[in-house]
């Protein structure tokens, strides 16, 4: 029991000092001021992102110039939240998580997304609107669970 004691003083004395401190480099704290849905579908018309993007609501263009022809699906239905954290992270750092459900050779290059870099072009407020349409077109739909048919009893 006095060891059982010890380790949860112990625990809670470490959490005090140093464990639930968020690393210097982490998103705690990050918040976006609010934006504007309209003007956040003519930035995606406007930056093209409909050359490589579908999104309900907005119809594909051919991919300019030498740009691959591609067709990653965004918004619809999801079972895990996509918070703006995720989407301000895919637009501005695309190759730090890439998209799941498609093969590495049809979304990158040497582990390098194949999206687009906007980062000098793009204006923050253009971010944030943007962020807030495409949030828009994302709906939370529970997990299904796969249902496993009971084995006969002996
Ligand atoms: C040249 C093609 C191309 C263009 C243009 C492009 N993207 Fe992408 N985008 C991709 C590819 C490829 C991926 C999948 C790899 C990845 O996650 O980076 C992607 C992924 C994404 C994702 C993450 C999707 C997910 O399911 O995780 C978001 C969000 C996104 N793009 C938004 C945009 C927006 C907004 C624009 C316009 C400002 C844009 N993209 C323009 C190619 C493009």
């Amino acid at each position: 029991m006095a060891k059982f004691i010890f380790c949860l003083l112990l625990t809670v004395a470490m959490s005090m000092t140093s464990g639930c401190d968020p690393r210097p480099d982490s998103g705690k704290g990050f918040t976006l001021p609010e934006g504007d849905a309209e003007a956040g579908k003519a930035n995606y018309i406007r930056l093209q992102c409909n050359a490589c993007h579908t999104i309900n609501g907005v119809d594909q263009i051919a991919a300019e110039g030498k740009t691959p022809e591609l067709s990653i699906a965004l918004g619809g239905e999801v079972t895990r939240v996509t918070t703006y954290g995720d989407l301000v992270t895919s637009i501005i750092n695309p190759s730090h998580r890439l998209a799941r459900g498609y093969p590495a050779d049809v979304v990158s290059v040497n582990g390098k997304s194949k999206m687009k870099n906007y980062n000098d072009v793009m204006t923050v407020s253009q971010l944030v609107d943007l962020v807030v349409f495409l949030e828009s077109k994302y709906t939370l739909v529970p997990y299904e669970r796969t249902v496993y048919p009971l084995f006969p009893g002996p």
